[in-house]
């Protein structure tokens, strides 16, 4: 058991980037020999040694820049004094870092940035962690010849307009460490020194305040600067941490490692952790700014109960509701029976609580109606390449894509999506990988700074895999298969036939520009690079997943990648980009109704008996209720009951009309959770979540890496949500001790080949464990399939067009498409309540200047976006971005209603919601839909019936 606070030693900064070559030379420096790679830098090769050169425009983050003079080394039979920094080692060479010249060149150095400096040491938030102090230290200076008097930039403004960090020029000492954090790290270039000399000056744009610039907030430069020129507000407001606790981000699949750095119980500023293998020390203005949300007024800290909707809530102690609770699921199981209530597991818990869901359902409740949200995401992935390669996960590390020639993105918006990934694969591309995007939209990556696209393959919502299957037939037609790795790890009948069927003339780009919108030419020049041009990976998202036949488009990016023996080695692979914190996980731990943990059928027998033997307790054969399963029941009177843990299925599921109507039809809905969601609103216990920063856990992200999450604070409301389910659990007369998370871990881990090698001690010690990690694989598997597929051989599947039944017509002449955006997440539960707002206040609908133009319609008025399910009105965006005839939204706030018209079609084998098709029409109009002034109703009755608490 480990409960006790895990602190870390600060990261030394060595400097400069690690050197890449296996190739060693020696030197000696101050006397000692030193062996290093050759390529590293004179500076680092000391302090890897243990000498640290004094240094200012250098961190090891960033490549060397060789500005501020400060480093500078002797070396023997050399003239002058180089920087070491900028300085290669060489064999041979023999260096000195200290001299009595040195020390006096670099005290005049510091001594010039000292005077143009405002010495208010005492009250500067970067008090105790500013490196010009330390420089000042180090180089012992101890006196300032010049005065104020001359010129200096001491009376220059603060920038305060980005909400979660300042710009102080005047403490600015021009190192570019903020300018080169911005194009290396992030890739965003929003910064320049404008000026030369005295008037040199960093400045957001073209001296622009950085709320008003390129910025992207993602805390990069911050992070980089040795002064406080660029500090975090909360670090102005509450001083520097006293000690941090490594933990992970709980918003996006790319499972950035943070550092919380702590007071006490309080966050005082989160830094992403220099050695986190998935984030490299970068985090975007989610993770690394917008946790607010943990602490904000909204938090419900009390249980609550109510026998109706209607009824004001009760204010109730924990024993009370989840008593409460338990004897509402028994009796509506005595008189529905038992397989009339179920559970929801929230892919953004943690893998614990998780797996304490599905097994409270399966044990507990006795059926195995369990479902989670990835069902309405990424669940066409796991049915699409368990299929074809046998295991349903992605293939690589993220880390991986520095080795990619060929990156295709489809489906994905990586820079609003996953940004700390999409920040990694611009570096690539910038090192000249190049780029394919197939998207219906330009997403940011087809053009952005020295980033443009080889092709976008604009295509039409809806066709993905009318695309896909035309890129397969350039590849066989044209002869760039990959012929040995075919013959070698692929099903040679499944491969022919599929050879004979992509090879139709009906699937090739020719015939199929008319499906999918897209010049054959363009298709087939991508096809060539794709097959032809080096280590080619795939990249794909929601875009893909969530259509009509999201599981064929996923079966038919695996064929591509199998075809051009784009799989099991490093820069290549299939990659889907989850999307929230933990769907990876969730799925993993056996959420889906069909699968005990693992991916394994509930129908298998050995599979069952060993989780019967384990849990003490009989289980179903039969896969249970999907999630719109339960709706369906719900509607005919069958299921009754729903434990709700960290899912807003109101504000996330398709046709929200539908849902509701489901949800009031139900006799007792507990939720968990840490605001009144959309959900709540329909509950009638509410149960108080807790927050990542309040529990310990793990989150696997879309690399499949299994990282710690780590308490910093008490959970508000008493309890971690794994302890709450367990309590409902023994309430329900089936036992559950865990003492802590750990033992949780250890139990799946026992029942899961996949996890046995994986503990919370084994996680300490490697920091982080990508599945499968077992005894063949005690580190992890970072790369999979390498020498064969999980299954054996791949599996080539035929993925025939088949088109929605989602047509546009005159009546609804347009698709809606849907998406993220960047500061916002997913329903936006959390990051509408932090100052994330500034970005983006409300979802817009984007339309093609044409499309706003022939309705009349302009930038900014409100319109009515009519479909076959619903209605509603948002304000209209404008914009190039989007191709005539497709319309894009986001459903970060639920007054939007986005999914009050999308329609219930789903995928044939997985019943993932069709969210990426809708046809709509668009009017401008003067008020809000009857839906949302309904919904506006409803939410005030129920703000009050929860307000009317003691
Ligand atoms: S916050 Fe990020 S995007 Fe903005 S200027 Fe700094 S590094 Fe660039
Ligand atoms: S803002 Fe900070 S990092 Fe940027 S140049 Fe100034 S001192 Fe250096
Ligand atoms: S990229 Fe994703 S995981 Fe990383 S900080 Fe941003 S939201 Fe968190
Ligand atoms: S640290 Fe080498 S020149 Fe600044």
């Amino acid at each position: 058991m480990i409960e006790t606070i895990l602190t870390r030693a600060p990261v030394r900064d060595l400097g400069t980037p690690a050197a890449v070559s296996t190739e060693m030379i020696s030197l000696t420096i101050d006397g000692y020999e030193v062996t290093v790679p050759v390529g590293t830098s004179l500076m680092r090769a000391a302090a890897e040694n243990g000498v640290n050169i004094p240094k200012l425009c250098a961190t090891d983050s960033l490549e060397p820049f060789g500005s501020c003079r400060l480093c500078l080394v002797e070396i023997e039979g050399r003239r002058g004094y180089p920087a070491s920094c900028t300085t290669p080692a060489e064999a041979g060479m023999v260096v000195r870092t200290q001299s009595a010249q040195l020390q006096e060149i670099r005290k005049g150095v510091m001594e010039l940035y000292i005077s143009d400096h405002p010495l208010d040491c005492l009250t500067c938030p970067a008090n105790g962690k500013c490196e010009l102090q330390d420089m000042a230290g180090v180089t012992g200076l101890r006196e300032v010849r010049y005065g104020y008097e001359g010129s200096n930039h001491l009376a220059l403004k603060k920038d305060e307009s980005n909400p979660y960090f300042t710009f102080d020029s005047a403490k600015c000492i021009v190192c570019n460490r903020c300018v080169r954090a911005c194009e290396e790290t992030q890739g965003t270039f929003a910064l320049t020194i404008s000026g030369r000399g005295f008037e040199a000056r960093v400045s957001a744009g073209q001296n622009e305040a950085f709320m008003e610039s390129e910025c992207v907030s993602c805390g990069a430069c911050v992070e980089a600067c040795p002064t406080a020129t660029l500090t975090e507000k909360s670090v102005i407001w509450l001083g520097q941490a006293e000690h941090k606790v490594t933990t992970t981000c709980a918003y996006c699949g790319v499972g950035c490692s943070l550092d919380a750095e702590m007071k006490g119980n309080q966050v005082v500023r989160m830094v992403p952790t220099k050695d986190g293998k998935a984030n490299e020390g970068h985090a975007c203005v989610k993770g690394r700014f917008a946790w607010g949300y943990a602490t904000h007024k909204d938090r419900i800290l009390k249980p609550m109960i109510r026998a109706k909707i209607t009824d004001p809530w009760r204010e109730v102690s924990w024993d009370e509701a989840l008593d409460y609770a338990a004897s509402e699921f028994k009796r509506i199981q005595a008189k529905y029976g038992q397989d009339s209530i179920g559970g929801i597991v929230s892919s953004r818990c943690t893998n614990e609580e998780g797996y304490l869901v599905q097994k409270l359902v399966r044990a507990a409740f006795g059926n195995n109606n369990v479902d989670t949200c990835a069902r309405v995401c990424h669940s066409p992935t796991g049915y699409g390449l368990k299929t074809t390669l046998g295991e349903s996960a992605g293939t690589q590390t993220f880390k991986s894509v520095e080795q990619s020639d060929v990156i295709l993105v489809i489906g994905a918006n990586p820079t609003d999506g996953h940004p700390v990934f999409a920040s990694r694969m611009k570096k690539r591309l910038r090192q000249g990988a190049r780029l394919i995007v197939i998207d219906p939209r330009r997403i940011d990556l087809v053009k952005s700074p020295h980033i443009r696209a080889t092709h976008h393959l604009q295509l039409r919502p809806g066709t993905n895999v009318a695309m896909v299957t035309a890129l397969a037939h350039v590849v066989v037609t044209e002869g760039l298969m990959a012929e040995d790795f075919i013959a070698e790890r692929c099903e040679p009948h499944a491969f022919e036939q599929w050879k004979a069927f992509v090879a139709k003339a009906e699937n090739s780009p020719e015939a199929t520009e008319v499906i999918t919108g897209v010049p054959a030419a363009d298709v087939r020049a991508a096809a060539r690079l794709f097959a032809s041009g080096g280590n080619g990976a795939i990249f794909y998202g929601l875009g893909v997943t969530e259509h009509a036949q999201g599981s064929t488009a996923v079966m038919g990016i695996a064929n591509l990648a199998m075809a051009t023996g784009n799989v099991g080695r490093e820069g290549v692979g299939v990659n889907p980009l989850r999307g929230q914190n933990n769907v990876q996980g969730s799925c993993d731990i056996g959420s889906f109704p069909h699968e005990l943990p693992g991916y394994r059928h509930v129908a298998d027998t050995t599979v069952r008996t060993l989780f019967e033997q384990a849990w003490g307790v009989p289980l179903q054969a039969e896969p249970g209720l999907r999630i719109p399963n339960m709706f369906e029941a719900a509607m005919d009177g069958s299921f009754m009951g729903l434990y709700c843990q960290g899912e807003d299925i109101v504000q996330s599921d398709p046709n929200t009309q539908h849902v509701t109507a489901a949800l009031e039809a139900m006799e007792c809905i507990v939720v968990q959770d840490i605001f009144l969601n959309e959900t709540a609103k329909y509950a009638h216990v509410l149960l108080p979540g807790s927050s990542f920063l309040e529990k310990d856990g793990t989150f696997t992200n879309a690399e499949r890496r299994i990282s710690r999450v780590r308490k910093v604070m008490p959970p508000k409301a008493g309890y971690a949500d794994w302890e709450v389910t367990m309590a409902l659990s023994n309430r329900l007369g089936y036992q559950m001790n865990y003492r802590h998370p750990s033992e949780i871990m250890d139990e799946i881990a026992r029942l899961t080949p996949t996890f046995a090698g994986v503990s919370y001690a084994r996680l300490e010690q490697l920091g982080s464990i990508q599945w499968p990690c077992n005894e063949a694989a005690p580190e992890g598997t970072p790369t999979m399939h390498v020498d064969q597929f999980v299954r054996g051989k791949g599996r080539f599947i035929i993925t025939e067009y088949v088109a929605t039944d989602e047509k546009v017509t005159r009546r609804y002449p347009l698709i809606l498409t849907t998406g993220r955006i960047l500061s916002q997440y997913n329903v936006g539960a959390q990051t509408r309540r932090t100052e994330n707002v500034r970005w983006h206040a409300e979802d817009r609908l984007e339309m093609h200047p044409h499309d706003a133009q022939e309705r009349g319609i302009e930038d900014g008025q409100w319109v009515g976006v009519h479909s076959r399910a619903g209605e509603t009105v948002l304000r209209a965006l404008v914009t190039e971005r989007m191709q005539p005839g497709v319309v894009y939204t986001t459903f970060h706030f639920p007054e939007s209603g986005a999914n009050v018209i999308t329609t219930d079609n789903s995928d044939w084998a997985t019943n993932c919601p069709e969210y990426k098709v809708t046809a709509v029409q668009v009017m401008h109009v003067q008020q809000q839909s009857d839906w949302q002034l309904e919904y506006a109703r409803f939410n005030e009755r129920q703000l009050s019936l929860a307000e009317s608490l003691p």
